[in-house]
């Protein structure tokens, strides 16, 4: 099977965030396999062979040019990457349902499906599927039974493998990760499956960090470390609001919470929201099965957890108007930063897409600034391309604006010449710092009208 240069050929169906990044680090890794990332989208796969790939990532380029074209390739020839490969990753997209039974919070596994009816339709060997896509906890049985219901002798062996890198951060996170999950059947064919994959991330990662566990467990841990990450970052930003109305300090109470070790310091910063394609997916998608369990006090709680992140999003935009004299009506207003998150281009349910919205609905005159991510901007604003401007340097965005909102995190937001910017602003000058990474008082000496969150503001008027 495969080229027999290599050990073992291995396939992943989406090159997406994960497909491509993980694939790219397997191959780095392992020269003796030959990895074939595929994808309908052929665009992706064009700009995946090229110079300038699809997505940013700090260090992605360098380590998908060491492989690409040695054991890594991209290609849109799906059938022929099922056909050769004896283990297939799937990475496709798992969205929120947009229609009919548990719209709006169950998870779409229409693309899974159907990748899973064309490997049937293809394999003419025994194949180890792999869940790289977070999936509802149970998935694996429903995949089982589509990939089993063949008659051509072709067993399929189904395994839940989770993808836990963070954007910003995937390829420190895929060279070192905390750990690798392996979810299997307890079968013998489920273990013997589990330890072939098991050897493929041996090939770099300590033993002690690769875990396995029944397939259930795999896959409900994935919602469940989303669904705890998004949970602090609410839990604070819940905080942040008490904050501004007692005189409190978010940044204290973070620091004096965080040295408790059995709470640890990640994670703490208060923020406007958080953003990123899975967080809100992944939570409502436990939401959903907790509900359809009946378990509806489970479900309650969570979706307090996005409840809370929609409400931190809309306190931000109405602080800005409220402070802003009870107005943005033609005020000219720059968001620094549109991705979810420093680092990426990303800006799939980026709260800058709430916020640029509500102020457009205000009829303010948003501009937006980013390192990355504005061409997604544009994709995210089509409907309202006329009321918002873009430039990608920030001084040029913040000329003539009456305010600034930290929007992103992007380290070279805190390293600007704020001293210009004001100069060229509107008088009063408001900066909205949504991210709390500026230096306040230093700010506040410049001229600036600073608001952070859940921290003391910084006016020259009453
Ligand atoms: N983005 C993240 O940080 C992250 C982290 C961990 C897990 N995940 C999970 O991983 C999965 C993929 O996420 P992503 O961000 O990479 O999504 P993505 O949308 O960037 O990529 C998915 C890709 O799958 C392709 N695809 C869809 N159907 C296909 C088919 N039938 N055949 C071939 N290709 C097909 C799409 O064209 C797309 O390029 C999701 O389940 C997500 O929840 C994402």
């Amino acid at each position: 099977m495969g080229d027999s240069k290599f050990t073992k050929t291995i396939a992943c169906i989406g090159a997406g965030y994960v497909g491509g990044p993980t694939m790219a680090m397997i191959a780095l890794k392992c020269p003796q396999y030959k990895v074939v990332v595929v994808d309908i989208n052929a665009e992706r796969i064009d700009a995946w062979n090229s110079e300038k790939l699809p997505i940013y990532e700090p260090g992605l380029y360098e380590t998908v040019a060491q492989a690409r074209g040695r054991n890594l390739f991209f290609s849109t020839d799906v059938e022929q990457a099922i056909f050769e490969s004896e283990i297939i990753f799937v990475s496709v997209n798992t969205p929120t349902k947009t229609f009919g039974q548990g719209a709006g919070k169950a998870a779409d596994l229409q693309y899974w499906e159907k990748t899973a009816r064309n490997i049937v339709k293809i394999a003419k060997t025994d194949k180890i599927i792999v869940e790289k896509s977070t999936l509802p906890v149970r998935t694996a049985q429903a995949m089982d039974r589509i990939l089993n219901a063949n008659d051509n002798g072709v067993h399929f062996e189904v395994l839940s493998n989770p993808e836990f890198l963070a954007e910003g951060t995937a390829i420190a996170d895929l060279e070192k990760p905390d750990r690798v999950l392996v979810g299997s059947q307890t079968t013998e064919l489920g273990l013997k499956a589990r330890d072939e994959l098991v050897q493929v991330y041996a090939n770099w990662v300590d033993k002690e960090r690769i875990l396995t566990t029944n397939v259930w467990s795999a896959e409900l841990s994935k919602l469940v470390a989303n669904a705890f990450l998004a949970q602090r970052i609410s839990s604070i930003n819940s905080i942040s609001a008490l904050c501004e109305k007692t005189e409190a300090d978010v940044t204290e109470v973070s620091r004096a919470i965080g040295m408790d070790t059995r709470i640890g310091s990640r994670f703490l910063n208060s923020s406007v929201g958080f953003g990123g394609s899975c967080f809100k997916k992944d939570i409502l998608n436990l939401v959903y099965i907790a509900d359809s369990y009946g378990l509806h006090e489970v479900a309650r709680y969570w979706e307090g957890v996005v409840n809370m992140n929609e409400y931190q999003k809309c306190r931000f935009v109405d602080n800005m108007i409220k402070v802003m004299f009870n107005t943005v009506a033609d005020k000219r207003i720059a968001l620094f930063g549109f991705a979810f998150k420093a680092d990426t281009g990303d800006t799939r349910e980026s709260p800058s897409i709430d916020v640029a919205r509500q102020l457009i609905e205000e009829h303010a005159g948003v501009v937006i600034t980013d390192p990355q991510a504005i061409e997604n901007a544009k994709t995210d604003l089509a409907d309202c391309l006329g009321s918002v401007e873009f430039a990608r340097d920030p001084y040029e965005a913040a000329k003539g604006a009456h305010a600034i909102a930290i929007m992103t995190e992007w380290d070279e937001y805190r390293k600007l010449d704020y001293e210009k910017i004001i100069s060229q602003m509107e008088r009063p000058a408001f900066l909205f710092d949504g991210r709390n990474i500026l230096d306040h008082k230093k700010l506040f000496e410049l001229g600036f009208n600073v608001f952070p969150l859940g921290q003391p503001s910084l006016k020259h008027y009453e």
